[in-house]
């Protein structure tokens, strides 16, 4: 893009807002040479769980990591059948094949782009172990009928939460509604660490004592290894600036949802379809995604404009390359498809200004001619 007028995202504008408490912060680290979990780790993991209302977070490496270890304590192995979403980052659908399962995939439902309750049992087999809903662009699941079936037929359910810190669903925070709860902290997150991050979350001890071990070589105390683990520990960095940014997270997230109000106003009588925010759900907007029928044309003229977007995600993960022995073909999950073809994210952070917003929203009314329909 030649000149970017309005860029996706801007984290050096964060930075400079909180500058002088992350500096302190680092500087912390620095000082007291903790910098594989420590003292600061150990903070933002209460503080985080505290978040959550969970009794347990457990800090990670990343969000990929969190997701396999919550796999692994929840006993999945080779021969098992996890049934997740196709319409994600790949990262849902590869945790499971980390942990030697099988993914078994269904269609989203298109308004709230998550798992369709209505599609689950019957993807059920008697290999089937776990449930994994995804809380896609920030908006939870409908994590009511989930809970249900997997009570009713013995199942695990594993939130992927890597794009909803601080959504709610019917009140309750994501992260303390599954069996256990995965989230990301990678940079461009709503909660961004400065480097890679992640984190499990459950009211579960044993869970929370097996990934513990899990994500430190399986030890029980140094050098006795009882699990066959992983190096997935946070660096004490990360902790450290989690710990600054988780408590400036919701003011964070209330200018994302005055933003979007914002953008959901101005482009009320477009051709672009806006989101949906489900009346379950806290939205706390990862992603501002549009829907247009001529997707490729409107992100052409935005760039044209200077406006960069984002597409999460081109391509559902059953018709990507690296996943095609899963064994879906196109066709197999049509609302997943469409999705993939017509979504557009749109800038979308806490400091963007309401001239820029009012900017992009203008080029979008410019440019979308095709009115959308596919949800209807
Ligand atoms: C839905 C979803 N799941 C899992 C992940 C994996 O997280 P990470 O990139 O921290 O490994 C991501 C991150 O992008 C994600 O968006």
């Amino acid at each position: 893009m030649a000149n970017v007028k309005v860029p996706y995202l801007d984290l050096k504008a964060q930075y400079q807002s909180i500058k002088s408490e992350i500096d302190a912060a680092i500087s912390r680290v620095l000082e007291s040479c903790q910098f594989v979990l420590g003292s600061e780790v150990a903070a933002f993991e209460q503080n985080f769980a505290k978040y959550c209302g969970t009794a347990e977070c457990i800090a990670l490496n990343s969000g990929t990591s969190a997701l396999h270890l919550a796999l692994l304590a929840a006993g999945i192995e080779p021969g098992d059948e996890v049934i997740t979403v196709p319409f994600t980052f790949v990262a849902s659908v590869a945790a499971v094949l980390y942990a030697g399962a099988r993914p078994v995939l269904i269609d989203i439902e298109p308004r709230s782009f998550t798992m369709d309750p209505a599609a689950i049992e019957a993807a059920i087999t008697p290999r089937t172990k776990a449930i994994l809903p995804v809380h896609l662009y920030g908006q939870p699941a409908d994590m009511d009928p989930i809970m249900d079936i997997a009570r009713r037929h013995g199942l695990i359910v594993i939130e992927d939460a890597a794009q909803a810190h601080g959504a709610k669903y019917k009140g309750r925070a994501v992260g303390s509604i599954g069996d256990m709860a995965c989230f990301s902290f990678y940079p461009g997150k709503n909660l961004g660490a400065y480097g890679e991050g992640g984190a499990v979350t459950s009211n579960d001890p044993e869970y929370a004592h097996a990934i513990r071990m899990l994500r430190d070589w399986g030890q029980d105390r140094k050098y006795h290894h009882v699990l066959r683990g992983y190096n997935y520990r946070m660096e004490g960095f990360q902790g450290a600036v989690l710990g600054v940014k988780l408590r400036h997270l919701d003011q964070w997230t209330e200018a994302r949802r005055r933003i979007v109000r914002q953008y959901n106003d101005l482009l009320a009588h477009s051709d672009v379809e806006t989101p949906v925010e489900m009346p379950w759900a806290q939205h706390v907007y990862h992603v501002y995604t549009v829907r247009s029928n001529d997707r490729d044309g409107l992100q052409a003229a935005l760039t044209g404009e200077g406006i960069q977007t984002g597409i999460h995600y081109p391509v559902p993960v059953h018709m990507q390359p690296a996943y095609a022995d899963l064994g879906y073909g196109p066709g197999a999950f049509p609302h997943a498809e469409t999705a993939a073809k017509q979504v557009l994210s749109l800038p979308l952070y806490p400091e963007l200004s309401a001239q820029a917003v009012a900017q992009v929203a203008a080029a979008v009314k410019a440019s979308a001619k095709a009115p959308t329909a596919a949800t209807k």
